[in-house]
């Protein structure tokens, strides 16, 4: 252990009270909302239902105020450079679709072999209307983006080096950091999708070195469903423009012209879902008072403890590539299929989830994986559920 705090479990299971009730091993899907999360949320919406919205969110001003400060405090950055979203896909394309408007046949655009199929068609439609090229960095030894070949790759061409941080098929964690020195010293615009490292790890954005990263509000840290968070660089802000504005984004400040707001909320729109910014301001205040460091240390010895129990298991292969792996523990076995696995998993009352081909195609084809098991563990997890998870698990393929 590396974290400086212990975590207090009874205490955490006691504010998340459902997981008495179903093991939750679907993190990297959605988590489970702790209480407070939960009532902040409920709050807010009884405010809507007796105030009115606009009233609601007038009264609601230091709440919505937090989610800014709280998300700044996690990834050390200002929290003029945070962005409240609907989710991590749309924070990533509001980023994306506004630089690649600069994009020009023969521009490459690097990334890496576990790259989410959002992203990866993004980049498709983009190549199709400009004529770029998408390159995707091959994996090193370890599983991981190979660092060393990306820096060699490096040429006028390069336009915009855009990858994936965790995987959605797996416990990899690709070294953004890494990437992030290769990137600020070819002076690369360097976008990160965090969507499914937030909440899990330890991220700064200075660290890391990128100049815009994403993220969603339901999966490890644990906000409200329907909400996400864009950082995007002060430096940087000019050289990505918002994909699309509204009078929110922009002043429409005389008949022929505009102006774009300061700071990251001109990538916002105008409506949006204030209870669920509200939910994430606490879920984000939950997760750094219990430190993330902290949290991933947790979560790192149960990866290592179900992965050493799972590889035990008759017929089952462990699938987790990189050198550092995290909460996501994906497996198949050699005769049952990941969907009948879900399915008897659901029935004994374990929630898992499964990732297929398409969500990852470069890195499942090139394993020749078609679908695998995702069991995604929290720090409120125990060992002992992860026990009762491998038991009924070696009934289910025996
Ligand atoms: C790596 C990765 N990026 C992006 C997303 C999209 O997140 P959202 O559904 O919040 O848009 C996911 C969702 O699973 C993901 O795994």
């Amino acid at each position: 252990m590396t974290g400086s705090k212990t975590i207090d479990i009874a205490r955490i299971r006691a504010d998340t009270p459902f997981c008495e009730q179903r093991i939750h091993l679907h993190n990297s899907g959605s988590s489970l909302m702790p209480l407070p999360v939960f009532d902040a949320t409920r709050q807010h919406l009884e405010r809507d239902y007796r105030m009115g919205g606009y009233e609601a969110a007038a009264a609601a001003r230091d709440d919505i105020a937090m989610f800014y400060d709280e998300s700044a405090r996690m990834f050390g950055c200002d929290s003029s450079e945070i962005a409240f979203m609907e989710n991590a896909t749309a924070a990533w394309n509001a980023v994306f679709y506004g630089f690649a408007r600069t994009l020009r046949a023969g521009d490459r655009i690097l990334t890496a072999n576990a790259e989410y199929a959002s992203n990866y068609i993004a980049y498709l439609q983009i190549a199709r209307q400009t004529g770029c090229d998408i390159v995707a960095v091959p994996d090193d030894a370890a599983g991981q983006i190979d660092v060393r070949v990306l820096e060699s790759m490096i040429d006028e061409r390069v336009k915009l080096i855009s990858i994936t941080h965790v995987p959605t098929n797996g416990g990899l964690v690709n070294p953004a950091a890494a990437v992030g020195a290769v990137a600020r010293r070819h002076r690369i615009p360097y976008l990160l999708d965090a969507c499914q490292s937030a909440g899990q790890m330890p991220l700064d954005v200075d660290g890391i070195g990128c100049d815009a990263m994403s993220m969603t509000g339901r999966k490890y840290l644990r906000g409200p469903r329907g909400t996400g968070i864009l950082y995007v660089r002060e430096s940087a802000m000019d050289q990505l423009p918002p994909a699309t504005l509204d009078l929110w984004g922009a002043s429409w400040t005389s008949a022929g012209c505009f102006e774009l707001q300061a700071g990251a909320r001109r990538y916002e729109n105008f409506e949006n879902n204030v209870a669920g910014q509200v939910g994430l301001g606490v879920a984000l205040r939950y997760a750094n008072d219990l430190g993330l460091d902290t949290i991933f240390d947790r979560i790192r010895q149960l990866g290592t403890y179900v992965r050493g129990r799972l590889s035990r298991i008759d017929g089952v292969t462990v699938r987790d590539k990189g050198r550092v792996q995290c909460g996501i523990v994906t497996f198949t076995h050699d005769r049952v299929d990941a969907t009948t696995i879900r399915e008897g998993m659901a029935a004994a009352g374990i929630n898992v989830g499964t990732s297929g081909a398409a969500s990852t195609r470069l890195d499942m084809e090139q394993r020749g994986i078609d679908v695998l098991v995702r069991c995604a563990l929290h720090y409120f997890n125990t060992e002992a559920e992860l026990d009762t998870f491998c038991e009924r698990l070696a009934e289910l393929v025996s």
